[in-house]
């Protein structure tokens, strides 16, 4: 039963294809993190059909009330219930509940939205906390070269830029250097529907 519950359309554009990426790169993944869970919507469609992993959502705390709804509403057993993650102030929550430390991250549409310090703060905070071959999976629209990729990711930039000025779709380029800084390597990049990419990083062993 999906009525009644707090819905995204931009969350449920796609999302068969990014579960076809999520299944193929987390193959040999076992606790993933997902940041920025956002109505609870991708939680529920990718955690039954990856269901040899556990996935923890997290969100700010405004957003957890949406997602406990949509797992009340389609339960798993490898579902974990969201912890509180600003990114502006909090460490990486940990669930007490999971023995298993992260060793994957996903976040979708969230790049655009928080401001370009909350995007280095979130590589930071993920580079800590992957171990060695961990992977953080990125998912939404990015500029080339400072460029737009299509007329439709230009009105949407500008309209993300009239809501809030720090907001704003990110320069792949950008991304890829901040993400080095953090010891997380471009490994795969795949093209989505829209105009949108997935990018997969994974962590370099230490020294
Ligand atoms: C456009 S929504 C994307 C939600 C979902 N991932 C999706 O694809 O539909 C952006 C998400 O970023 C989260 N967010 C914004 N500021 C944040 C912050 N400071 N710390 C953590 N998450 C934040 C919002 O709460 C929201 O869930």
């Amino acid at each position: 039963m999906t009525a009644n519950l707090p819905f995204s359309q931009a969350c449920e554009n796609n999302k068969q294809p990014i579960l076809s990426v999520l299944q193929k790169e987390l193959k040999d993944s076992l606790h993933v993190l997902e940041i920025g869970s956002g109505t609870g919507q991708h939680s529920v469609y990718f955690a039954p059909r990856i269901a040899h992993l556990t996935w923890q959502t997290s969100d700010v705390v405004n957003n957890h009330a949406s997602i406990n709804a949509w797992h009340a509403a389609h339960p798993a057993a490898n579902l974990y219930a969201p912890l509180a993650f600003n990114l502006a102030h909090d460490p990486v929550p940990v669930n007490k509940a999971v023995a298993a430390p992260y060793d994957a991250v996903f976040m979708a549409n969230t790049l655009h939205i928080i401001s370009w310090p909350l995007v280095e703060q979130l590589f930071n905070l993920v580079g800590g906390v992957l171990p060695a071959h961990g992977k953080l999976i990125v998912y939404g629209p990015f500029n080339e070269n400072g460029h737009y990729t299509s007329g439709s990711n230009q009105q949407f930039d500008i309209s993300l830029r009239q809501r809030d000025v720090n907001s704003g779709i990110r320069n792949f380029e950008d991304i890829i250097e901040l993400a080095e800084q953090h010891r997380l390597i471009l490994n795969e990049r795949y093209a989505m529907p829209a105009n949108n990419q997935i990018l997969v990083f994974q962590k370099l062993l230490s020294d």
